[in-house]
C-alpha cells in the first residue's frame, strides 16, 4: 500500500541509512488498539545506535512526517504513532483493491525465479496417509503462495515406488495374490498382502530371501517382476488420482523414485571421484561430521532412498534451475533431509543453499497419531467423502433450494478439511475432528466460505455496480475492515518468506469476523445515498476473501 511506502521513506531518510528499506517495513507495526494510531515504529532497538533514548529518536522521526494521508503523528514511549486520514486512506484502498481485483496482493519478490515443491509423495501399493495429505495440502498452498509471489513453480509427486518393499509385494502375490480380488480394491489387497507377508516372514525367514532375490530381478529388468510393478504402479496412482480430484490439486510431474534408477550410478560415481565415499562392513556410506553417516549402497549393491533423492536433487537442478526447492515432508524425515543437504554441500554444490525442508507435525485422533499400518486404516477417501455428506446435510438442513448443492457440498466438505489444517502453523501436531472442521461458526473453511458467500448476495441484492472510480464507505465501523484489507500484501509475504500458510488462513479468518461486526453494526442497503460506497467495500472484501482461501487451495461458492 503507498502510505506505507511513503512512511518507511520517510522513516528511512531520517535514519540516515542505518536502516534499509527492508528492515524498516519489517518492523512497522499494526498497533493492537486505536489510540495507538494506525501505525506504529518501535525505536528501542536503534537506541544502542544512536546513542540515544527511543523516546527522543521517536520525537525526532515523528516531527519529519508529513503526508497528505496522514492526520497526525505522535511520539509515545519509544514509539512512533502515525494516525491516518481514515476517508482518504479508505479510498485509497478500496480503489486499490477493486481495480487490481484477483491481482491485489501480487508481489514480485520471486522475479520470475523457479521453485520446486516435492509435496504430497505417496508410497505406492499403501495407502495414503494422513501425513501424505498433511504434505499435499501444505504444499498445494505453498505453490499458490509461490506463485503469487512471482515465482514460477514446479510441483513434483515424489511417487514412492522403488524399494525392497516391492520384492517383498511380488513374492507375497505370487504366493497367495488374485488377480481380481486386486483389481477391484488394489489398495486395500495389496496392503493385505504385504502385511501377510511380515507375518509370515517371522517364522519363514527364507520368504525374506525370495524377496530380495525379487527386488534384485526388478531393478536388473526382469519381465515379470517388471509388469508386476506397473501393474501395482498404475492401480495405486489411479487411487491417489481419486483424491487429487476431490481436492482439486494437480501436480506438473509424477516421476517417483524408480525414475532415478538409472541416474544413480553418477552419483556413486561423483561421490567417488570427490574422495567422500568410504566401506563400511561391505556398505558404501559418506561419513558426516555432526550427523550419522549417509548410507549410499548397501552390502547387496542396492541403492536407497537417500541415493534417490541425491540423483533427484541434480536432475532438478540442471532441468528446473531452481532458485528454490522445497521437501514437504513430516517432522519424521528430518535427520535424512539434513544428511541430503549436507552430503550435497559437501560435493560442493552452491545451489543446496535453496534447498529446504519444510517440516509438519503428525495428525493425530484423540490425542494419539492415526495409523495406517497393521490393517488398521483410515481410508482417506472415505474420510473426505463423510466431509462432503455432512456439508450436504447441512445445505439440506438450511438452504435446500440450493443450486449446484452437490458441487458446492464439495467445495464445503473438502474445503473444512484443508482449513483445519492451514489454520495451524505446519509444525504443530493437529487433532483431527470432522465436526469441529465443519462448523460454520469459529475458525474454519467454512465460516470464512459462507461470509465470503454472503458478501456475494449482499451485492447483488443492493445492485453493486462496478465503476472506475470507487468512494469508499465513511462508516466508522469499517475502519477495521479497511485496515485488514490495506496488510493482505503484508501477510502474503509473510505467508512466503515463512513458508507459512497459517498466516493467510488467520487472517481471512479475522477479515471474516471484521466485516461480520461491521455488517452487524450498520444497516448496509436502507441509505441509498450511501449504499454503493458501502457495497463498493462489501465487494473488496469479497475479492480479498476469495483471493485468500484460492491461495489455501480452496474454493469460494458464490452461495452457500
Ligand atoms: N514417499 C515418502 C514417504 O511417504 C515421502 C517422499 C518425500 N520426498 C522426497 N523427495 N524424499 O515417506
Amino acid at each position: 500500500m503507498k502510505i506505507k511506502k511513503d512512511v518507511v521513506e520517510i522513516v528511512f531518510n531520517s535514519l540516515e541509512g542505518q536502516l534499509s528499506r527492508e528492515q524498516i517495513e519489517h518492523m512497522l507495526e499494526k498497533p493492537q488498539y486505536d489510540y495507538m494510531g494506525d501505525l506504529a515504529f518501535p525505536c528501542f532497538t536503534l537506541a544502542k545506535l544512536f546513542r540515544q533514548s527511543p523516546q527522543s529518536i521517536a520525537s525526532d522521526i515523528a516531527s519529519k512526517i508529513t503526508n497528505p494521508l496522514v492526520e497526525k503523528v505522535e511520539a509515545v514511549s519509544g514509539y512512533v504513532n502515525v494516525f491516518l486520514k481514515r476517508d482518504k486512506v479508505t479510498n485509497e484502498v478500496i480503489n486499490e483493491v477493486n481495480r487490481s481485483a484477483q491481482e491485489y496482493g501480487n508481489l514480485d519478490i520471486g522475479r520470475g525465479e523457479v521453485v520446486t515443491l516435492d509435496f504430497s509423495s505417496p508410497n505406492i501399493a499403501k495407502p495414503f496417509s494422513m501425513g501424505h495429505l498433511r504434505s499435499t495440502v501444505i504444499g498445494n498452498s505453498l505453490a499458490l503462495v509461490a506463485e503469487k509471489c512471482g515465482y514460477k513453480t514446479v510441483k513434483i509427486n515424489h511417487i514412492g515406488d522403488w524399494g525392497t518393499q516391492f520384492g517383498k509385494l511380488i513374492v507375497a502375490y505370487r504366493l497367495w495374490g488374485k488377480e481380481d480380488t486386486v483389481r477391484q480394491d488394489p489398495i486395500k489387497e495389496l496392503l493385505k498382502l504385504y502385511v501377510h507377508f511380515h507375518e509370515k516372514a517371522e517364522h519363514d525367514p527364507s520368504l525374506n530371501d525370495q524377496a530380495r532375490e525379487w527386488f534384485k530381478k526388478l531393478e536388473e529388468g526382469n519381465e515379470e517382476a517388471r509388469s508386476l510393478w506397473t501393474w501395482f504402479r498404475e492401480e495405486s496412482l489411479q487411487e491417489f488420482s481419486k483424491i487429487y480430484k476431490k481436492l482439486g490439486i494437480t501436480f506438473d510431474s509424477y516421476h517417483g523414485e524408480a525414475f532415478y534408477n538409472d541416474k544413480m550410478q553418477r552419483i556413486v560415481d561423483l561421490l567417488e571421484e570427490k574422495k567422500m565415499l568410504e566401506q563400511s562392513e561391505g556398505a558404501h556410506v559418506v561419513p558426516l561430521e555432526d550427523l550419522p553417516p549417509c548410507l549410499i549402497r548397501k552390502r547387496d549393491g542396492s541403492t536407497l532412498y537417500a541415493t534417490r533423492d541425491l540423483a533427484a536433487a541434480l536432475y532438478r537442478q540442471e532441468n528446473y534451475h531452481f532458485k528454490k526447492s522445497l521437501y514437504v515432508v513430516g517432522n519424521e524425515q528430518s535427520l535424512h533431509f539434513q544428511q541430503l543437504f549436507t552430503v550435497l554441500k559437501k560435493m560442493g554444490y552452491e545451489w543446496q543453499k535453496g534447498m529446504e525442508h519444510i517440516s509438519f507435525g503428525m495428525m493425530l485422533k484423540d490425542g494419539k497419531k492415526m495409523s495406517t499400518r497393521k490393517g488398521k486404516i483410515v481410508l482417506l477417501e472415505e474420510v473426505i467423502q463423510e466431509a462432503i455428506s455432512l456439508a450436504m446435510k447441512n445445505i439440506n438442513e438450511k438452504n435446500p433450494q440450493l443450486e449446484a448443492k452437490e458441487e458446492v457440498a464439495r467445495h464445503v466438505g473438502t474445503g473444512a478439511i484443508i482449513f483445519h489444517d492451514l489454520k495451524h502453523h505446519r509444525s504443530n501436531d493437529i487433532e483431527f475432528s470432522l465436526e469441529d472442521m465443519l462448523r460454520f461458526e469459529g475458525e474454519t473453511g467454512p465460516y470464512v466460505q459462507y461470509t465470503h458467500a454472503r458478501a456475494s448476495s449482499l451485492l447483488i441484492k443492493g445492485q453493486f455496480e462496478k465503476e472506475s472510480e470507487y468512494a469508499g464507505s465513511d462508516d466508522k465501523q469499517a475502519w477495521s475492515v479497511v485496515t485488514l484489507l490495506m496488510y493482505f500484501p503484508d501477510v502474503i509475504k509473510r505467508a512466503s518468506e515463512n513458508s507459512d500458510p497459517s498466516q493467510i488462513a488467520k487472517y481471512v479468518v479475522e477479515l471474516s469476523r471484521a466485516f461480520n461486526q461491521y455488517y452487524g453494526s450498520v444497516r448496509m442497503l436502507d441509505d441509498a445515498s450511501k449504499r454503493q460506497a458501502r457495497l463498493s467495500l462489501v465487494y473488496s472484501v469479497k475479492t480479498v476473501l476469495k483471493e485468500g482461501l484460492r491461495l489455501l487451495g480452496l474454493q469460494a461458492p458464490e452461495k452457500m
